[in-house]
């Protein structure tokens, strides 16, 4: 007899926080299916577990907007097209931007601000 497969389950590490607080990280379980995005999985924290995580994006998986940008595993990564790991993944905000809150950072130059 066939046995159903097991429903898989992937942790990620985020960074949590806003300017001038202590550093923090939430561990999150998110339920993994084959080939889903670490916004992917960004997107249903917010939506199933934690509305308060901070995130930003637009395009969702065009690649166009470049707004979803942060630190996986430590490198940048756009994380509409980041894959999620199956295990566990670290996700923390652009280290060179100024911190907003949680995982957004003021990616807007100087230069562009009105
Ligand atoms: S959400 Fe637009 S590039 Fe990632």
């Amino acid at each position: 007899m066939a046995m159903a497969p097991a429903n898989k389950t992937a942790t990620l590490h985020i960074r949590r926080g806003a300017p001038g607080a202590a550093i923090r990280y939430d561990d999150f379980q998110v339920p993994y299916e084959e080939g889903m995005s670490v916004l992917d999985a960004l997107r249903w924290i917010r939506e199933h577990l934690d509305s308060s995580l901070a995130i930003r994006y637009s395009c969702v998986n065009a690649n166009a907007c470049k707004t979803c940008m942060a630190l996986v595993n430590g490198e940048v990564e756009y994380t509409c097209t980041a894959k999620l790991s199956p295990d566990r993944t670290i996700v923390e905000p652009l280290p060179k931007r100024p911190l907003i809150r949680d995982l957004v950072t003021d990616v807007i130059g100087d230069d562009e601000k009105l």
